[in-house]
């Protein structure tokens, strides 16, 4: 396992699990703070947030419902930005419920800003995003997460969940990327780093 800031010349450990680990509770706790009484749905996006909400759920000592969407992106092209397609659709009707947006990491805006709108034409008593990553220097989409875990460098960033082209979802750090080319062209580069990640 790498030491919290330990340096490989691709990518460096940002939040170690063990950060990540009592960031989560403390979120956890806040929302419970905030919600006692209340049965909030905590929804979340496949498939990077569902580490996040699998540990976040745990942490929220409140009666609780956990929902699931997936979405693809239509493209990187300008005008398509923000367009996104509902692969998979909750099973819960949000009307009169509390909703909670669950994200791994908030970068343009986009996603969320187009999820916020789907969950609000359907008639929510309130709409909040939770996110782990706040990384707000790419931010397109005015959007301030009422609970935000870490603001996040404008970096690129694997694990807990984040992945480089599908890999690396299973990391239990938070890395950061430093040399974004080199992983590019070799994907499997940081592969050494999943051995030993594995959660204690
Ligand atoms: P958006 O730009 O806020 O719409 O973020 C869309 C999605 O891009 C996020 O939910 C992540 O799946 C992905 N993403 C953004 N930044 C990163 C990153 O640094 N690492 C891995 N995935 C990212
Ligand atoms: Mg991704």
């Amino acid at each position: 396992m790498l030491g919290s800031g330990q340096m490989t010349d691709i990518a460096s450990v940002l939040y170690a699990r063990e950060e990540v680990r009592r960031r989560v509770e403390e979120l956890g706790a806040q929302i419970t703070g905030d919600y006692t009484g209340r049965t909030p749905v905590l929804v979340s996006v496949l498939k990077g947030g569902a580490m996040f909400l699998a540990d976040l759920c745990r942490a929220v000592d409140l009666p609780l419902e956990v929902g699931f969407m997936a979405i693809s992106r239509y493209g990187e092209a300008e005008e398509s930005l923000g367009r996104v397609q509902i692969l998979l659709d909750l099973d819960i009707d949000l009307e009169g419920r509390d909703v909670i947006l669950v994200e791994d990491i908030v970068d343009t805006g986009l996603t969320s800003r187009y999820l916020l709108s789907v969950f609000g034409a359907r008639g929510p008593a309130s709409l909040e995003v939770c996110t782990l990553l706040d990384k707000t220097a790419r931010r397109i989409a005015p959007l301030t997460p009422r609970y935000a875990g870490f603001e996040c460098p404008d970096r690129f960033v694997i694990g807990y969940g984040l992945d480089f082209e599908e890999r690396y979802r299973n990391l239990a750090d938070i890395l950061q990327v430093l040399d974004l080319p080199a992983l590019r062209s070799d994907p499997r580069a940081l592969d050494p780093l999943i051995a030993g990640s594995a959660a204690a």
